[in-house]
């Protein structure tokens, strides 16, 4: 039995290494859409929260679970809906759907990353200048990255047990938190591991639950515990938590309640002010919108975080295409003119390692934000906050404007920069030398010449104005 599982195993990763590319983000099929309708929350400590969360404006998410140990799409390959089949079919083309199953669920049982290290990571993200992590505590495959009381299917169960980390989200929220930043977990409300979701006696034809909920109530009450239980712990025994981040959007009301608004008030007793996104479902637990691999077309004023990968796949893949250092670099500075938060995702491979193509690229962003920072982090939007390559963003509570020229791959700096409007009162600063640079106001419009011989990247460009 175990060859035969391993030869399925090696063939199978050896198509996935062909395959990759149809899993791509981009081809995902569907993105979860963002709807333009938001509820303010009303509790001052959430408002509170939200606007330190505002000033943030950096986020590091993580897509760690089983799906690395292959580096095959993350849960998706497990549901039989048309769009997913086919890409399991791509996968694995001559296995029957129970056989991988099995195989997908039996992935916990090889994964063990002996390489590991928190501290590490922290120490990564806070050198990329990131602010707040958001983390899969667990995927919709149900896989626990934490060693929940409530079920075996866990790291801290399988062969990675006796390692001083087996309780992988304990230490990686620590080893943030201690990094000094907010930390977020990302949790999936589905749940298809679990007996009470998806009934292994019953086919599994699309994402969700798999019986008749009127009629077996009590099977749906265990789960609503399930769940409950597990968001409490998580609640519990993890020290401070900032943001619940709950995906799986079609466990709503009517048809799949929770009582979410249980769940959400209890957690908020242990963590107040909590932070809670239970994304694309408009309301009260929907704290700020997380457009998905996109930024929206115009400024929001209520708070939002696009999430978007930085390779193509949310999970590791082996075969990944990386977006480069200039393309953070300017989708942050676009989604912080339009008010939005980066939530830029990386998946670290089987054995716990950020690899060096991740690391350099977040290097270079972390660089610029070192010296361009106070352009971003803890601005607010303007309203003239875009022309051509200038983004526009406001000092928070202050009576200062910057101009970001987002400069685009592969171009030169030019000798001038212009734009209209958001007229300059006094002397004006190159953020990344703290130098004045001279300007002209006429008709309207600013023209700013750059000093010659700075390095070609983004800059940024600080001045006082008489309302921002
Ligand atoms: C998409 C993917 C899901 C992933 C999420 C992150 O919805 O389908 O697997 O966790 O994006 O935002």
């Amino acid at each position: 039995m175990k060859r035969v599982l391993l030869v399925i195993t090696g063939s199978m990763l050896a198509l996935c290494l062909h395959a990759q590319g149809d899993f791509s983000t981009k081809k995902h099929g569907f993105v979860h859409k963002s709807s333009s309708n938001y509820e303010w929350p009303t509790d001052p400590q959430v408002l509170e929260k939200l606007d330190q969360w505002q000033d943030l404006k950096f986020g590091i998410m993580f897509h760690w679970g089983i799906y690395s140990v292959p580096g095959i799409l993350e849960s998706w390959g497990l549901s039989s809906e048309e769009y997913f089949t086919n890409c399991r079919k791509k996968i694995a083309p001559n296995t029957p759907y129970g056989e991988f199953k099995s195989w997908y669920w039996g992935l916990a049982k090889s994964f063990n990353p002996t390489k590991f290290n928190p501290d590490e990571w922290a120490e990564i993200m806070k050198r990329a200048g990131f602010k707040y992590l958001i983390f899969t505590t667990k995927h919709h495959d149900g896989f626990c990255m934490f060693d929940s009381k409530y079920t075996n299917y866990s790291i801290a169960k399988g062969p990675y047990k006796e390692n001083k980390y087996s309780n992988i989200v304990y230490h990686l929220f620590n080893s943030f938190r201690q990094q000094g930043f907010k930390i977020g977990a990302y949790f999936s409300k589905p749940d298809w591991h679990c007996p009470y979701y998806w009934d292994p006696e019953r086919a599994t034809p699309n994402r969700h639950v798999n019986y008749d909920i009127k009629r077996h109530p009590e099977t749906w009450a265990k789960y609503k515990q399930y769940t409950a239980n597990q968001i409490d712990e998580l609640m519990s025994d993890y020290g401070s938590i900032d943001i619940l981040w709950l995906d799986g959007g079609w466990v709503r009301k009517p048809h799949q309640d929770i009582d979410i608004d249980n769940i959400v008030d209890k957690a908020r007793k242990k963590q107040p002010g909590l932070i809670v996104v239970d994304r694309t479902v408009v309301g009260r637990n929907e704290n700020y919108q997380t457009p998905e691999l996109s930024i929206p077309k115009e400024q929001r004023t209520h708070p939002w975080e696009s999430c978007i990968t930085l390779s193509d796949t949310w999970g590791w893949n082996p075969n990944p295409k990386f977006k480069s250092a200039t393309w953070v670099i300017n989708t942050l500075i676009e989604i912080t003119a339009k008010g939005g938060c980066l939530a830029l995702n990386v998946g670290p491979t089987s054995e716990g390692i950020i690899e060096e193509p991740v690391i350099k690229r977040l290097k270079t962003v972390g660089e610029w934000l070192n010296k361009n920072g106070e352009a971003i982090y803890a601005t607010r939007p303007t309203s003239n906050y875009h022309q051509d390559k200038v983004w526009f963003t406001a000092e928070k509570n202050g009576e200062r404007l910057y101009a970001i020229y987002a400069l685009p791959e592969g171009e030169k700096l030019p000798e001038y920069i212009e734009w209209e409007g958001n007229k300059p009162k006094g002397a004006m600063y190159l953020l990344q030398s703290n130098k004045r640079v001279k300007y002209t106001w006429k008709n309207g419009k600013v023209k700013v010449g750059l000093p010659k011989g700075i390095k070609n990247e983004a800059i940024a460009l600080s001045f006082k104005v008489d309302k921002p």
